[in-house]
């Protein structure tokens, strides 16, 4: 089983943390593992030229074609990405519309856990984790976790024991199917 895991935040912070204890706990399970972080990716903006109506692929060139495969190929997609103003970051959201050749098809009968953190966490979240949610929807992709966290500070994820611990045994239970 391969689990992917895109981390939409723009620092090494909250959401990081959780999405490699997520995989960790993937590995331990026996799964291939990988994360991408969107920050160190050049992700042009789609430019809504609709090409890809006709053409089924995208005419940008840039890391898109490296991640699309890495999708693609997965059985498990972890989607994190902080709370910026009730919604999904600017990276997920610009990752999410580089989609529009591929969300017909390409992405049916995938799995993905859903990853928030933000200042309040909890309901406050919500919305956050509806953005992700819309896309998986649209791409026919089921959800099989979530997971929400009050989480500011840089490193207040990771020393969050029992979040952490969370992170982990999801990780596990995703490839267990459990
Ligand atoms: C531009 C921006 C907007 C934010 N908006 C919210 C918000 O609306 N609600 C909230 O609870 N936290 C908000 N936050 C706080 C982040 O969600 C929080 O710091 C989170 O832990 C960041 O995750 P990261 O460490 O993975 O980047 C915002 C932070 C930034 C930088």
């Amino acid at each position: 089983m391969k689990v992917l895991a895109v981390c939409g935040s723009p620092r090494k912070g909250n959401i990081e943390a959780m999405l490699k204890r997520i995989l960790d706990g993937a590995e331990e399970a026996g799964a291939q593992i990988e994360l991408v972080l969107l920050r160190d990716k050049n992700i042009l903006l789609c430019d809504g030229c609709l090409c890809c109506e006709k053409t089924r692929t995208c005419r940008l060139d840039d890391d898109m074609r490296l991640i699309y495969p890495k999708m693609f190929n997965a059985d498990v997609i972890v989607l994190g990405s902080p709370n910026y103003f009730n919604n999904v970051s600017g990276l997920m959201k610009i990752f999410f519309d580089r989609f529009c050749p591929f969300w017909e098809e390409t992405l049916k009968g995938k799995k993905a856990v859903l990853v928030v953190a933000g200042i309040e966490g909890g309901k406050s979240l919500k919305t956050t984790e509806k953005a992700l949610e819309n896309f998986c929807k649209i791409c026919g992709i089921k959800i099989v976790g979530r997971v929400r966290a009050k989480a500011h500070e840089q490193g207040e994820a990771i020393n969050n024991k029992k979040l952490m611990r969370k992170c982990l045994e999801l990780g596990k239970k995703i490839v267990q199917g459990k």
